[in-house]
């Protein structure tokens, strides 16, 4: 009987050994501990003996069997070891490697630059109202003081949807729709895209403007003055930046206003952007026609309000010395991702 569990000691050592994975080494284990295994076949066998045999064969397949569970967890462990060794060479990492680039995007400069104004607006307590691209006439063009026929109507020719519907010329009737709207006290910048017949290499068919509105009482020019310049300041990134007003004509302020800021380029001595004047143009404003006013439903005796009007395109063109507005519309990546 001893030699019979030896062999059956030995022959399980054999297995586990040529067991090369926890599959297989469990399908040892099954075979010799499992409820039909032979270690346990050999207990049942132990009725059969006669009674003063029992205890030393029960002790004999005892010993047995914890023989074989140790070499079992033994094996199971160097079979772990091993995996856990196989699984580090598969996943190792050279660190040194070229890493794998991802191409970051960048903002378009328009979007910049509008950014940048909305921040320095809001900081003064301008709201956004954003109107619709498509603009019935009556607002674009007559609640601005700009009626049939007007030659005004010459510099803002546009695509005609219908004879009374168009694509808007300027952010200039948001103020129509916030006037008509609300009630003074009335702050609000109103950013968006406008449309023009216009192509050459400083007008394009469509562009963005930002459209300012203050009306409250005892608002004046030295109000727009003053909002303007700090930011302006703001977007150059200067605060040696002064503002200066030149007289203008718009039919919807009065008066009106062309605001040029010293020349952050040479700070006002004169050189190629500026022309040599020390001064650059930068957008138009004045203080809102009192018929504007009227037709919209605000007394113009009791309210006072100012208005500009910025072009993006321009305001970038001059940051970021673009020579060519049409660069702005082509999305050539080459010039868009200059603007980290
Ligand atoms: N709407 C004008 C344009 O597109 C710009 C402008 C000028 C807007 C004066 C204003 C303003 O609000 O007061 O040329």
């Amino acid at each position: 009987m001893k030699e019979r569990i030896e062999e059956l000691v030995n022959l399980a050592n054999k297995r586990i050994s040529e067991a090369l994975s926890g599959k297989l080494l469990n399908d040892v284990k099954v075979e010799f501990l499992g409820k039909n295994g032979s270690v346990t076949s050999l207990m049942k066998g132990m009725r059969d003996l006669p009674p003063e045999e029992r205890p030393t064969f029960g002790q004999l397949v005892n010993e047995m069997r914890a023989k074989i569970e140790k070499a079992i967890s033994e094996k199971e462990a160097e079979l772990k070891k091993k995996e856990i060794a196989e699984r580090l060479e598969a996943e190792s990492i050279d660190v040194t490697l070229p890493g794998k680039c991802v191409k970051e995007g960048t903002l378009h400069p328009i979007t910049l630059v509008k950014n940048q104004l909305i921040d320095a607006f809001q900081g003064l307590g301008f709201q956004i109202y954003e109107g619709p691209e498509i603009e019935l006439d009556k607002i674009n063009f007559q609640m601005l003081n700009i009626p049939e026929d007007h030659p005004a109507r010459d510099m803002q020719d546009t695509f005609y949807v219908t004879d009374n519907i168009l694509l808007r010329t300027h952010t200039s009737p948001g103020q129509v729709r916030v006037m008509t709207s609300s009630k003074p006290p009335i702050k609000v910048m109103c950013p968006g895209r406008v449309y023009r017949s216009d192509d050459d290499a400083t007008h394009s068919p469509i562009f963005h403007q930002i459209e300012g509105l203050v009306v409250d009482k005892n608002v004046s020019l030295c109000d727009l003055k003053g909002s303007l310049e700090t930011i302006l300041k703001k977007v150059f990134n200067s605060d040696d930046i002064k503002t200066r007003l030149r007289p203008s004509y718009f039919p919807f302020t009065e008066p009106s206003v062309e605001i040029d800021v010293s020349c952050f380029e040479c700070g006002g001595k004169g050189c190629k952007l500026c022309k040599g004047t020390g001064w650059i143009e930068v957008l138009g404003g004045g203080m809102v026609n009192r018929k504007v006013l009227e037709m919209c439903g605000i007394d113009p005796d009791v309210y006072s309000g100012y208005a500009f009007g910025i072009g993006l395109e321009r305001i970038a063109m001059l940051k970021y010395h673009i020579p060519d507005i049409r660069m702005f519309f082509e999305n050539d990546i080459r010039f868009t991702e200059q603007f980290k």
